[in-house]
């Protein structure tokens, strides 16, 4: 079976996990200070704040700079933790549909959702296709937003040559296994801004501003020194894994191009790509078959894939109860159409086009 993800630690990444439990340094501590820095250095940032979770790394900036009722306009599409950490730091997330091509935050449909309570924008670098940087960024200086980059999926994705991990205001990352890097549970706040990453910091660990002597109400979102370490030892990696990513990508392109009622995700002009997922749009009339059909023809050929995601954000009953019924038309098309096949860095040029030919082979049946 040609499989969705390919989660291995090297020799080295396990051996660095260990030398942290020997040392009985498990909490966070030097490791966690190191992989800050490097990574910060990797991406071209200035700070670089480790977190328990992709969720945490989200969830302080928004307890930072977030007042009650403040509204964030999040894509619908997406993973809920783009907008639940809005709504867990008390702010509104305010749903806004995707371009059909790239599947990222559609900005006409954003700028008919600003209000005078909107505080933030939160563009989601969705599988890894980077956003329009000009674009966001023109948008956010219009409306005087602040920048809430989410690139949970996005580690070595850029626009115009420069990392996403360098751009203002704040840029999160998850190590959760099957992205592009992992440690296990883990998250990366980055910023330029020495002030808020202070701040956060502070949120970070129980707002301790000396020992014992809290001035802000926080929580405990640290990383251990143990999931650091791996981090670190994997961040020497990251380059080549996203190389391999992007050159499986390039074979699926080209092989599903020729391929009637398929459609791959755009990439966005001028940006390169990570390709955390590698998601197609599949259109029945055209292919002969639906979505949830290929799916299952895939993996009775041996290829396993997966939907990402089945229903946008305010689709979601949750968020259906708060807010109502909403429709959000692109988002709602993708649900229904969207396929994951895979393109991780564990997958072999060879295997690349073996799932190309069994999308072609299931075409026929
Ligand atoms: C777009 C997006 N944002 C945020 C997160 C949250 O990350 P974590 O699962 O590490 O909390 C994820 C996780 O998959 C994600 O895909």
């Amino acid at each position: 079976m040609i499989g969705i993800a390919e989660i291995k630690l090297t020799d080295n990444e396990i051996e660095a996990a260990i030398a942290v439990l020997k040392s009985g340094g498990l909490r966070q501590g030097p490791q966690c200070n190191a992989f800050e820095e490097e990574f910060a250095a990797h991406v071209g940032a200035k700070h670089g704040m480790t977190s328990s979770s992709g969720s945490s790394a989200l969830h302080l900036p928004y307890m930072s700079m977030l007042e009650p009722g403040d509204e964030v306009l999040c894509p619908s599409f997406t993973f809920i933790a783009t907008a639940s950490m809005v709504s867990m730091a008390g702010g509104k997330p305010v749903f806004v549909d995707v371009d059909p091509d790239t599947f990222l935050i559609d900005l006409a449909d954003a700028e008919s959702k600003v209000t005078s309570r909107t505080k933030a924008i939160a563009p989601v670098h969705l599988f890894g296709n980077p956003c329009d940087r000009p674009a966001v960024e023109g948008f956010a200086r219009k409306h005087d937003l602040k920048i809430v980059w989410d690139a949970a999926q996005a580690h070595g994705a850029g626009y115009d040559g420069k990392d996403v991990g360098s751009w203002d205001d704040v840029v999160c990352y998850s190590f959760y296994p099957s992205n592009n890097m992992f440690v296990g549970e883990g998250g990366m706040t980055i910023c330029n801004d020495a002030e808020l990453n202070a701040k956060m910091r502070l949120f970070r660990s129980h707002g301790m501003a000396g020992k014992y002597y809290h001035t802000e109400l926080g929580l405990n979102y640290r990383m251990t020194d143990v999931e650091a370490a791996i981090g670190r030892e994997q961040l020497k990696r990251l380059d080549d894994m996203v190389a391999t990513r992007r050159r499986n990508a390039d074979i699926l392109n080209a092989g599903l191009g020729q391929i009637a009622g398929i459609k791959p995700q755009a990439t966005t002009l001028n940006g390169q790509h990570a390709w955390h997922q590698y998601c197609i749009l599949v259109y029945e009339k055209d292919f002969g078959c639906g979505r949830d059909v290929l799916g299952e023809r895939l993996k009775a050929r041996g290829v396993q894939n997966g939907v990402h995601y089945p229903r946008g954000m305010h689709q979601q009953p949750v968020y259906e109860a708060k807010f109502g019924k909403q429709t959000l038309a692109v988002t709602e098309q993708l649900a229904e159409t969207i396929l994951a096949i895979p393109v991780h860095h564990g997958l072999s040029a060879d295997e690349a086009s073996q799932v190309v030919d069994a999308i072609a082979d299931a075409r026929n049946r």
